[in-house]
């Protein structure tokens, strides 16, 4: 699933770039690169703020997270910090499986120290006493490169016991891999399965904060989130804040796939307009139209050629009914089959689907069966029952599925019948 091609970083090197700063610059491999770019700076920072200073920082920084759900990074630190049971745990969340989703990817492999760094920061703020570090298992130059980042940080006592001489501060990391299931990328289908259980969504509340994982509190956070949290810290949350805008602060990746000129990982800041993005990605391949962008991945919504002057922000994204989610830019021009594109995610859904629930483990299955017959895959079609059945099972699935798989399968047809006007096309 996702993007198998090796992502582009079309400005390597460019001194605007915050968060791919090193990536395709410095040797992966070594921790001398690292420190001699600024690496292990914000660790330094940290511990003279403390833990609850570093907590305020990223508070005031107003920093969200970057796996899709823009949850409030600071809030969930200082709920797991408050919990009185030990141990706590972090669990950076690197099973990146959206599909057309591959910036943590380019992160892991091309700053994987920082990776690590960050997940220290986190770890001292909250707590925690060890960290999981959950990687997509077809990532195997990222766990090349991990396993090397924290052996090396283990070595100089950047993990361990007394870290950087912090006296009673432990903190080690260990790489879980996953086997190939979108679930298992969800928070608590991770728990399980570092647990040793099927890697199965467990009912939220408990929120991981208070019961994660092994029943422990637990911070969970997306890899760009948090090799954010080391920017907020070296130049200060008045320097971050002044990226972005009120309500999305910060830079932002965005993985640009389908039919650009060069698709590839883009920082730009939250604000830039989509056509600004497209721009940059040389737009769509000589002679042909933009036909629609699917926003957010599968679980998001198309935007029109004619609504290309969206602010790529939080709020106007919810505003235009769609979401950033974890920054996914597909773009279809005039050649892409629209309809075999919409089956595809419904056969994606109901592949994914970990079978736990009847609503999504049915709904996918009657949502797929629907639309073949819509894109005409299938005989005696009946279109306006089968639009209606569409859209009972996607609010079925919406409202009673237990965890986003389910909630979200319905929505990239739901936003292609709505705002495309795919069913038009169909009928
Ligand atoms: P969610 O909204 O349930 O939770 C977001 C985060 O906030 C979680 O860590 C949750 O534990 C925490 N949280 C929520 N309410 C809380 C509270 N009251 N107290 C403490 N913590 C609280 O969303 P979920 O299901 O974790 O993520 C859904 C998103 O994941 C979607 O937006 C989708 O875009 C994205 N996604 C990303 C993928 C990727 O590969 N990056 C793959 C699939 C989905
Ligand atoms: Fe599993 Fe789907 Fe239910 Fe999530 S919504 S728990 S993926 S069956």
């Amino acid at each position: 699933h996702g993007h198998e091609g090796r992502a582009e970083v079309p400005q390597a090197g460019d001194p605007g770039l915050r968060l791919l700063k090193r990536v395709g610059v410095v040797d992966p491999e070594s921790l001398d690169d690292y420190r001699a770019t600024g690496g292990y700076q914000a660790l330094r920072a940290a511990l003279v703020l403390g833990p609850a200073g570093v907590i305020r920082e990223v508070s005031d920084a107003k920093l969200v997270g970057r796996g899709g759900a823009a949850f409030p990074t600071g809030r969930k630190w200082a709920a797991t910090a408050g919990q009185p049971v030990r141990p706590h745990y972090l669990v950076c969340n690197a099973d990146e499986s959206e599909p057309g989703t591959f910036k943590d990817r380019l992160l892991m492999e091309g700053d994987p120290f920082a990776v690590i760094e960050s997940m220290t920061i986190a770890g001292y703020a909250a707590g925690c006493s060890k960290g999981y570090l959950y990687l997509r298992g077809e990532y195997p130059r990222a766990l090349h490169l991990l396993r090397n980042a924290i052996a090396r940080a283990r070595e100089r006592n950047f993990l361990g016991d007394d870290i950087m001489g912090q006296e009673g501060f432990s903190f080690d990391i260990e790489i879980r891999r996953g086997a190939g299931a979108y679930i298992c990328g969800e928070e608590t289908a991770i728990f399980n399965s570092i647990e040793g259980f099927r890697g199965e969504p467990r009912s939220k509340p408990p929120f991981p904060v208070e019961s994660g994982l092994f029943g422990k509190p637990t911070v969970v956070n997306n890899v760009e989130t948090l090799v954010n949290v080391p920017l907020i810290l070296t130049e200060g949350c008045e320097a971050y804040l002044r990226t972005g805008t009120a309500g999305s602060t910060g830079p932002k990746l965005f993985c640009l796939s389908g039919n650009v000129s060069r698709p590839g990982v883009y920082e730009v800041p939250f604000g830039t307009t989509l056509s600004e993005l497209l721009d940059l990605a040389g737009g769509v391949p000589p002679g042909r139209e933009l036909r629609a962008v699917l926003l957010g991945g599968a679980a998001g919504g198309f935007v029109r050629p004619d609504e290309l002057d969206l602010p790529l922000t939080l709020e106007d994204a919810r505003a235009a009914g769609t979401t950033l989610g974890s920054g996914v830019v597909l773009v279809l021009d005039d050649t892409a089959d629209l309809g075999s594109f919409l089956l595809r995610i419904a056969a994606f859904f109901r592949d994914e689907s970990c079978g736990q629930c009847v609503p999504c483990r049915i709904g996918t299955v009657r949502q797929e069966e629907a639309m073949a017959r819509l894109v005409g895959k299938r005989p005696l079609s009946t279109s306006a029952a089968d639009l209606q059945l569409l859209r009972e099972v996607g609010q079925v699935m919406r409202d009673s599925s237990i965890c986003g798989l389910g909630q979200t399968a319905w929505n990239a047809i739901e936003s292609a019948l709505d705002r495309l006007g795919y069913a038009r096309e169909a009928s």
